[in-house]
């Protein structure tokens, strides 16, 4: 059968019995999903333990995306057995939402009762420079997509219509904070993506009460919410958002701006795994 046909539960199941066989560990506490230029912070939060390439495990597209790394990692850090997941799949890409979410749903099968997905984002609010960090307090689902539409989940697993309430816990921004005591928080707007917005959008996002526009994360965290983690959501912003600077947006700025910040996002992930 191919992947597509497969119930996606299964697969995550699937992915994360596979993923215990070749780490020699049992069971994951943590997942966190790095972003565009994030993954050089994989090398740097805690002890390696062992490597498998995403696509040998069933489910994952190989990341098409610069800046993504295409593995997951299993590391420890202090007590923790964390699970980094080095590359995302993105609406943009072509993939279904199945397909988006994979990870999150693996992770979550693999053990993990807490998801923290990292992002680079365009940043409305003026005050923030490039470079600048911020937490996630909500999103904006502007995607039109979401895992939570197909068939209805199995019997084992809870049912379809999902409390966001608190989407992105409170508990984990207080250690986020607890880390790094400055950190603001923002709504994320999530697009479609494959390019960037336009002025107007963006200035229309500001009006529904965005702080940050990005291309991933919302679903993942909607899928992590049905099958009952906690998720820390953190933006890089890594350039403003269209129309709100003299800048013209690039990938490859987007990612160098990632890698100046990053000391601080791997104090900050480390921090906060420390404290879990
Ligand atoms: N818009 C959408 N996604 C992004 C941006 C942006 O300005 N910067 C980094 N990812």
């Amino acid at each position: 059968m191919d992947a597509a046909e497969t119930d996606p539960f299964d697969l995550a199941a699937d992915a994360a019995a596979v993923l215990a066989e070749r780490t020699g560990v049992e069971a994951h506490s943590v997942a966190l999903v790095l972003g565009s230029g994030w993954a050089a912070a994989a090398d740097q939060i805690g002890e390696m333990v062992a490597d498998v390439e995403l696509a040998d495990l069933p489910g994952f597209p190989a990341p098409t995306v610069a800046g993504h790394r295409n593995l997951a990692r299993s590391i420890r850090v202090g007590r923790v057995a964390a699970l980094i997941l080095g590359g995302r799949a993105h609406l943009y890409e072509g993939h279904p939402v199945s397909t988006v979410v994979h990870g999150v749903r693996t992770a979550v099968e693999a053990g993990c009762s807490t998801v923290i997905l990292t992002n680079a984002a365009g940043g409305l609010n003026p005050d923030w420079p490039v470079g600048q960090p911020v937490l996630l307090s909500d999103h904006l689902n502007l995607t039109g997509h979401s895992p939570m539409v197909g068939p209805a989940p199995p019997a084992d697993k809870p049912a379809r219509f999902v409390d966001l309430t608190e989407a992105y816990s409170q508990r984990l921004r207080g250690l986020a904070r607890e880390v790094d005591p400055d950190l603001p928080e923002g709504v994320y707007a999530a697009l479609l993506g494959g390019a960037y917005e336009t002025p107007a959008e963006v200035r229309m996002l500001a009006g529904l009460g965005a702080d940050l526009v990005g291309m991933s994360t919302a679903l993942e965290t909607i899928a992590a919410r049905h099958l009952g983690a906690e998720v820390l959501g953190v933006s890089l912003v890594t350039n403003a958002a269209a129309g709100l600077s003299e800048s013209a947006l690039d990938h490859a700025e987007v990612l160098e701006a990632a890698g100046e910040a990053g000391p601080r996002m791997v104090a900050l992930l480390r921090g906060v795994l420390e404290r879990l």
